[in-house]
């Protein structure tokens, strides 16, 4: 079937540059997007066409760093450096996940909260427990959430009641993997949940499970100086904090690495070299005190930098506020710092927000033609008259101002979910 969305389309063409498209049409067919013209073709005449008039039509979100179970939690706890607050608030709260019924009800809710913000795709930490994490996968792909889901694995330095043993760890990735099977639009992503939460033994056996079945990984990297020291002394083999992924095979272009707040020139290099993809949380940084990421450096060097909200280290669901977060803490940077080349454009924050983590998941940058359609309608013509805006300006303006109650239609992997 025909049909066609019309309105000012933007979208994020490399991190410099923004296609735009005033008043145009994206043109779809079955739900994959075919192409984006100033007009309808003679023989669509007969399509469906959802005109959204002054509204801008953006790509949809990839949010490629939150942990669901802390949804719950956000906005709360903001107190302690990572170290603490992993111990007084994250660890008790995704302990309550041992009970899938409980997981049930709260992911039902946050799968319909990342819609309605916008979030069509994700890279999500879900907790050690394996029903729960199947739950959360079964509620993301009804939702039409798509993306990646990661059973934690923790048999290290965590409390009781919410470790593993390395055996455990073991049996019970496997036996998540296997019901994995069943989603086609939600797939699995090893993850350690960071280098203290893990033995060697379990390390090994992670990138062991990456080599054989080519798996994608994710976890946390140089967040917070006092986690960083904890790794100098717990692996005192490895140099830098990144030497445990790499030495254990969990350091390449198929891995996301999230925060890297505090990476030095070497640990970039090894980022860059290897292909590994750094995800920016600027709230979470804020809130734990973690630091004030080099974002723009990163980028700059060619880094391919994703964004995340990091719920709920984070204080927000939307990734509007994550690029507007991004954009203000990256100037706190310049002030820091006096180095201009610190702030990030518009153009950089919307890249990171949605083409890099497209790149990350295969589906190459913008919209992308021949793929099904990730889209939203962001409205802002309620917006004070600013003659002779410019669309990039609408952008900037919308990440500042907006929120996922101007998210007016979403449309994921072709279907129109809001
Ligand atoms: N490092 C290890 N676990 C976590 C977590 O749950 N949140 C954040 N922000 N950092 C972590
Ligand atoms: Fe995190």
């Amino acid at each position: 079937m025909l049909t066609a969305y019309k309105g000012n389309i933007i979208e994020a063409k490399s991190p410099t540059e923004l296609g735009l498209y005033p008043n145009q049409y994206l043109i779809l067919e079955d739900g994959i997007l075919i192409d984006i013209l100033p007009e309808l073709p003679a023989n669509m005449q007969e399509a469906e066409v959802t005109d959204f008039g002054d509204a801008l039509i953006l790509q949809s979100f990839c949010d490629m760093h939150l942990h669901a179970p802390q949804y719950e939690m956000t906005g709360t706890g903001m107190d302690l450096p990572l170290l603490q607050w992993l111990n007084a608030y994250a660890f008790p709260t995704e302990a309550r996940y041992k009970d899938p019924s409980y997981a049930r009800k709260k992911y039902h809710q946050l799968a319909k909260e990342l819609i309605a913000n916008g979030t069509t795709r994700v890279s999500m930490f879900s907790t050690l427990h394996t029903p729960a994490t199947l739950v959360l996968m079964e509620e993301l792909e009804q939702a039409g959430v798509t993306g990646l889901v990661g059973k934690v694995n923790m048999d290290s330095n965590a409390p009781d009641y919410l470790r593993e043993t390395t055996q455990e760890s073991i049996q019970e990735t496997l036996r998540w993997l296997e019901g994995c099977q069943q989603f086609s639009r939600v797939k699995p992503v090893l993850t350690p949940r960071f280098a203290p939460s893990c033995s060697p033994e379990l390390l090994t056996f992670l990138g062991k499970v990456k080599a054989e079945r080519g798996l994608p990984v994710q976890s946390h990297l140089s967040e917070n100086v006092g986690e960083i020291a904890f790794v100098k002394e717990i692996f005192p083999d490895c140099g830098e904090y990144w030497q445990v992924y790499d030495k254990y095979g969990l350091f390449d272009s198929h891995t996301l690495m999230a925060h890297c707040v505090h990476s030095t020139q070497t640990e970039q290099n090894a980022m860059l070299k290897s292909g590994v993809r750094p995800v920016h949380c600027a709230s979470s940084n804020n809130s734990l005190c973690s630091g004030i990421s080099p974002v723009g450096h990163m980028i700059r060097q060619g880094i391919g930098v994703c964004m995340g909200t990091d719920v709920a280290g984070g204080t927000t669901l939307s990734m509007l506020k994550t690029i507007a977060n991004s954009i203000s803490a990256s100037k706190d940077r310049y002030i820091m710092t006096g180095d201009e080349s610190q702030v990030l454009s518009i153009e950089e924050a919307y890249y990171a927000a949605t083409s890099a983590g497209q790149t990350f998941l295969g589906e190459g940058e913008g919209f992308v033609r021949g793929k099904a359609l990730h889209a939203i309608v962001l409205d802002d013509t309620h917006l004070p008259l600013l003659p002779g805006i410019t669309l990039r300006d609408r952008l900037l303006r919308g990440a500042f101002r907006l929120d996922d109650r101007n998210i007016t239609a979403v449309i994921s992997n072709g279907i129109r979910r809001k």
